[in-house]
């Protein structure tokens, strides 16, 4: 197979390959082989599943000549801070749009987590509300109209960094994970599911190896329909761009019901399983996105939906947006 770097062109911004490593302690708890794929240990301040995006998604910015990146997500985003760090000593500059409770930029006050990092990177941070949010791509347009305006050539980052460009990043991943995994390859690779480009690239990685390993998504903000749109559309984009594998609903499988009391909401229960890993596993997951998606492995692993005998959990990483529950974690 081609690789994604015969492609693409791909800045090296992460720390690869990533340990994967194995969760002894989980695993007897579960009674299967449940490993570890440590892509929170992708860099230390661009940690996280977004880096191996942003290495696909700047490099095509810098072909084209872009002078700025211009990209979205909820306040605490994990990818506008990896994009903000990342693009700063690119010479690019960066503007994120961000959603708060009421789009005011109060909100985005007094920075911390995610938003710390945004501005240490000197990011231009614009609020919006949620409704406003749900149109984001005119968002992204508006503010680079008025960046062109002033010069500039802004170059467009969807939510998320989840488009064809991105999920280059995994494709790579899941030829790492397998020459890993050596003679033993896992019945799933299992990843928390937001925008769903890191689960596409999963799949298509795995589909274009010929693996017979499960790719399946813990959905975490979105309901599970939704979502496999999301993954066959950036697949699409991808076979047409690229000439990758497409993917239908049967190469790939979404799990519903983790959302908790819903996006960037993090309830005792979670809250609870967050701490006993901490203790148990030395694992540190994040109340948004990691802690969500292992809850749905350790509830699913070995049934229908999330096959045995050996399953990689992907952590994708978030770490700073510990910081953003500080008062509810104090309460556990
Ligand atoms: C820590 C973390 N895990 C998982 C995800 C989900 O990845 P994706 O948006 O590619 O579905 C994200 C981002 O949304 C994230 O920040």
């Amino acid at each position: 197979m081609r690789t994604p770097d015969d492609l693409a062109p791909r800045l090296a911004l992460a720390r690869t390959p990533t340990p994967l490593a194995p969760l002894p302690r989980l695993s007897a708890a579960l009674g299967l082989e449940l490993l570890v794929k440590r892509d929170d240990l992708t860099g230390s301040h661009l940690s996280g599943n977004k880096i191996r995006k942003l290495e696909y998604l700047l490099a095509e910015a810098r072909a084209r000549e872009a002078t700025h990146v211009i990209t979205c997500g909820g306040a605490q985003s994990n990818h506008c801070r990896a994009t903000a760090l990342a693009s700063a000593p690119l010479g690019l500059g960066c503007t994120l749009v961000l959603r708060t409770p009421t789009g005011a930029a109060a909100e985005l006050q007094p920075a911390r987590g995610n938003l710390l990092l945004d501005r240490v990177a000197g990011a231009e941070l614009r609020a919006c509300t949620p409704e406003e949010y749900r149109a984001w791509p005119e968002l992204l347009e508006r503010a680079a109209d008025e960046l062109r305006a002033g010069g500039a050539r802004p170059f467009l980052i969807p939510e998320g960094g989840s488009n064809a460009t991105g999920a280059l990043g995994y494709v790579r991943a899941a030829a790492e994970l397998l020459a890993q995994a050596g003679g033993a390859p896992p019945s799933a690779v299992v990843v928390a599911t937001g925008s769903g480009g890191t689960l596409a690239g999963l799949a298509i990685g795995l589909k274009a190896l010929g693996a017979r390993t499960r790719a399946v998504g813990i959905a975490v903000c979105d309901d599970a329909p939704r979502l496999r749109d999301a993954v066959l559309t950036i697949a699409a984009e991808a076979h047409e761009r690229y000439g990758l594998p497409t993917l239908d609903e049967r190469d790939f499988t979404l799990v519903e019901g983790y959302q908790g009391r819903g996006y960037g909401l993090c309830g005792p229960e979670e809250l609870t399983l967050l701490r006993d890993v901490a203790r148990r596993d030395g694992l540190v997951l994040d109340p948004v996105y990691t802690v969500k998606a292992l809850r749905g492995v350790i509830e699913q692993a070995g049934g229908a939906a999330l096959p045995g005998p050996r399953i990689v959990f992907v952590h994708t990483g978030g770490i700073f947006g510990l910081e953003a529950y500080a008062d509810a974690i104090a309460d556990v």
